[in-house]
């Protein structure tokens, strides 16, 4: 059952959102086991109405939240952002640059426009993470804006790992609460390089089961960019990490999107692991996001 915003909620929304003023604003059902749903009627171009912005609720329950048939600049995305906390500046550059510091973009194409598959590198958004673990203070929200995409594919996939963590036995919930990973820019449990002196100045250490600061639910907190485990041998923890990461990104727990142009999706990364699907031709097709994080807390 679609959850419907009441008459007065509605009327408050058309309102403050003129361009949608004939449509109702809904928050569809959910979209998947493992999270999702769909906001549809409200132009994000516009600051939120106050009646959404308290909706935080869906954020917190369905971790995912698809707003469609959004037409944003990218200084709009950044203002949209903003409502939700502080936006992290993306290095800035000019305004054409894919740096600009109001959104960054997340394309597969070379300095010329060419499309190019440059998934298979190691920092590529194409391996499972959340986004930048490595920060001290991570961001908790993430925006994605389609612009341009493969005729078909060109997917985002979830993976929610409170669930994952909720599906442990109790003995592997025992031994694993309390330890914590070593994250940095480039690291993969996956490979098996010792992190060079730079990188271990670099490094952070969160906890391997973070507590959400506004539900109170344990998740795991790993995937591209983790290390090791502080204080156990390198070898041991990224086993122990590679094998948690198998469990987290089981079918079950994931919730893959299918993307529209104009589709602006938030997600929560104290929750969930992310990553692109290769599933297009990437030498061929052109696939262009706008992306803003938001900062978050020091994981606990
Ligand atoms: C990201 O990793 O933040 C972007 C994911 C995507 O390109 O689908």
């Amino acid at each position: 059952m679609a959850a419907q915003l009441t008459d007065s909620e509605n009327a408050v929304i058309a309102a403050a959102t003129p361009r949608y003023s004939r449509c109702k604003i809904e928050i569809g059902p959910r979209l998947s086991p493992a999270g999702g749903v769909a906001i549809t009627g409200i132009d994000l171009s516009r600051p939120l109405p106050t009646a959404i912005r308290d909706r935080n609720a869906a954020f917190h329950t369905h971790h995912i939240v698809v707003f469609p048939q959004q037409v944003l600049t990218r200084e709009q995305q950044f203002a949209f952002g903003a409502q939700f906390g502080s936006v992290e500046p993306a290095a800035g550059r000019g305004h054409g640059s894919k740096r600009y510091g109001v959104a960054h973009i997340i394309s597969n194409l070379d300095q010329d426009g060419k499309p190019v598959d440059r998934s298979a590198l190691p920092l590529s958004n194409y391996h499972w993470h959340t986004d930048k673990p490595y920060y001290r203070v991570p961001p908790m929200m993430t925006a994605l804006y389609a612009v341009e995409l493969p005729p078909a594919g060109g997917d985002t996939e979830f993976a929610n790992t409170a669930m994952a963590y909720a599906a442990l036995d109790g003995d592997t919930r025992r031994r694993i609460d309390g330890l914590r990973v070593v994250f940095y820019l480039g690291a993969s449990a996956a490979g098996s390089a010792c992190p060079s002196d730079a990188e271990s100045r670099a490094a952070v250490a969160h906890p391997l089961v973070r507590t959400h600061p506004e539900t109170g639910v344990k998740a795991l907190y790993l995937g591209n960019h983790a290390s090791h485990i502080l204080g156990q041998p390198l070898a041991e923890g990224r086993a122990l990490l590679k094998r948690l990461l198998a469990h987290a990104t089981r079918p079950e727990f994931r919730y893959l999107h299918r993307w529209r142009v104009g589709d602006l999706v938030i997600w929560d990364n104290r929750c969930l692991l992310h990553r692109a699907v290769a599933n297009f031709n990437l030498n061929q097709h052109r696939r262009i996001l706008h992306r803003t994080v938001v900062r978050g807390t020091v994981p606990v």
